[in-house]
């Protein structure tokens, strides 16, 4: 059974903590938390301070997803804060390797993100010491935003990877999931699927967005 990982970028930030109690106690497996800097994506979110506050509130694992230009710096500080899931870009790295184990050295585990417009051979070399690979299905920086659907292809791919090689490696994708296509992506491969809109400003209530992308996602 696939795996929901609320985004919180989407929440209501004047209560978060209460809008994390309410996605934690409706079923969510993961807590996805976006970090933007304004300068590897065009938007500022938060910090490792706001992780910390969320810590004391869940056990469930927080999966981390760093859009930021200069991760090596920062990771200590999220690995401090309550970090389960470390998960940099591989368009920020000229050292991936290095700060792959810099993750797996705090004994954190490890993801890899790539951007539609990355070619998903990029992770090749590094992935006997990954965790977990994130595609993403839209350019990251914003929540709401269409799912890019060519990226179903990318999915599959991944996922015959994996396979292929014999990896203990999750695969989670990110962007523009809902209850239209959230079984697509299921299907495709995906082990981890993020909501972000679809669960905190979907359709129905927060408790109810989440029974039905569980539902819906099989
Ligand atoms: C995009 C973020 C996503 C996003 C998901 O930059 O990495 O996690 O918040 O939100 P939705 O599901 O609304 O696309
Ligand atoms: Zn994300």
């Amino acid at each position: 059974m696939a795996k929901i990982a609320p985004s919180i970028l989407s929440a209501d930030f004047s209560h978060l903590g209460e809008d994390v109690k309410r996605v934690v106690s409706a079923g969510a497996d993961l807590l996805h938390i976006d970090i933007m800097d304004g300068s590897f994506v065009p938007n500022i979110s938060i910090g490792p301070l706001v992780v910390k506050s969320l810590r004391p509130i869940t056990e469930i694992p927080f999966d981390v997803h760093l859009m930021i230009s200069d991760p090596d710096k920062y990771i200590p500080e999220f690995v401090s804060a309550g970090a389960d899931i470390i998960t940099v870009h591989a368009e920020t790295g000229h050292h991936l390797h290095r700060t792959i184990s810099l993750i797996k050295s705090q004994e954190k585990q490890a993801g890899l993100a790539i951007n539609p417009a990355t070619p998903l051979n990029i992770i090749e070399p590094v992935l006997p010491d990954l965790n977990l690979i994130l595609i993403m299905t839209v350019n990251p920086g914003f929540g709401g935003q269409k799912f890019i659907t060519s990226m179903l292809d990318k999915i599959r791919s991944a996922r015959k990877l994996i396979n292929e090689g014999g990896f203990d490696i999750q695969l989670e994708v990110d962007g523009g999931i809902n209850r239209e296509n959230v079984a697509e992506v299921v299907e495709a491969g995906a082990d981890i699927y993020v909501a972000g809109n679809a669960a905190f400003k979907g359709e129905g209530t927060i408790e109810e967005n989440i029974k039905t992308l569980k539902e819906l996602s099989g």
